[in-house]
């Protein structure tokens, strides 16, 4: 039964981790497809494509300084995972929890002055957003029941869910270089 449990656990990590993959290469697919676009360079080259004219995914222009602060707010997100992670090697399913409500999860929104930035966001990203932050919380509620039953196989899951949130705004959109002046 536990054993059983276990089992189920781990095939969900490998499901959401091979979701994660194929939503990936289903992005670079269309890529590939975008890429066409009448761009001579890319014929030219048959490296693997990296120039700005070949990215698949959507520039937003933030004002300068929002965009620096979100990209600081991104690193800040990077380290919560991996506070989060540390967390759970150590069995310390709690700090997991409040790691992912406090900087990732919806009591987070305020604290990335979230509503503003989300004016200057499309829709989808703040989709992607909302994802995220909802995600977030979601792990913090398997974190805690973790910390009851001590299994650590449903809280990976819903980290790599979680992860898996980043992924996805990441391969749709990008901070363009020119940015809007605060005042747009
Ligand atoms: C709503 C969209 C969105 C979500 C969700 C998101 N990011 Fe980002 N992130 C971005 C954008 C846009 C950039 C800038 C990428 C670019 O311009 O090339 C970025 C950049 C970053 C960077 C680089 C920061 C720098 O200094 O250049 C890191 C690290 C990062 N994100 C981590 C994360 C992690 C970890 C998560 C999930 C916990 C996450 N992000 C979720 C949109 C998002």
């Amino acid at each position: 039964m536990h054993l059983a449990s276990t089992f189920a656990a781990v095939a969900l990590v490998v499901l959401s981790a091979t979701l994660v993959s194929s939503s990936l290469s289903c992005a670079q697919h269309s890529h590939g497809a975008a890429g066409h676009g009448g761009d001579a360079a890319v014929g030219a080259n048959p490296g693997p494509a990296r120039g700005p004219a070949d990215d698949p995914r959507t520039a937003v222009a933030f004002p300068a300084e929002m965009r620096e602060h979100t990209l600081a707010n991104m690193r800040d997100h990077l380290l919560a995972l991996q506070e989060i992670q540390s967390a759970l090697a150590g069995g310390r399913f709690d700090a997991a929890a409040d790691v992912a409500e406090r900087r990732l999860g919806m009591t987070s929104l305020a604290l990335h002055g979230a509503h503003e930035v989300a004016r200057f966001m499309p829709p989808g990203m703040q989709d992607a957003g909302t994802a995220m932050h909802r995600s977030a919380s979601r792990f913090s509620v398997v974190a805690r029941d973790g910390a009851a039953t001590g299994e650590l196989g449903p809280p990976l899951s819903a980290l790599a869910e979680l992860t898996a949130t980043c992924v996805a705004c990441h391969a749709g959109f990008r901070l363009s270089r020119a940015s809007v002046p605060p005042a747009a």
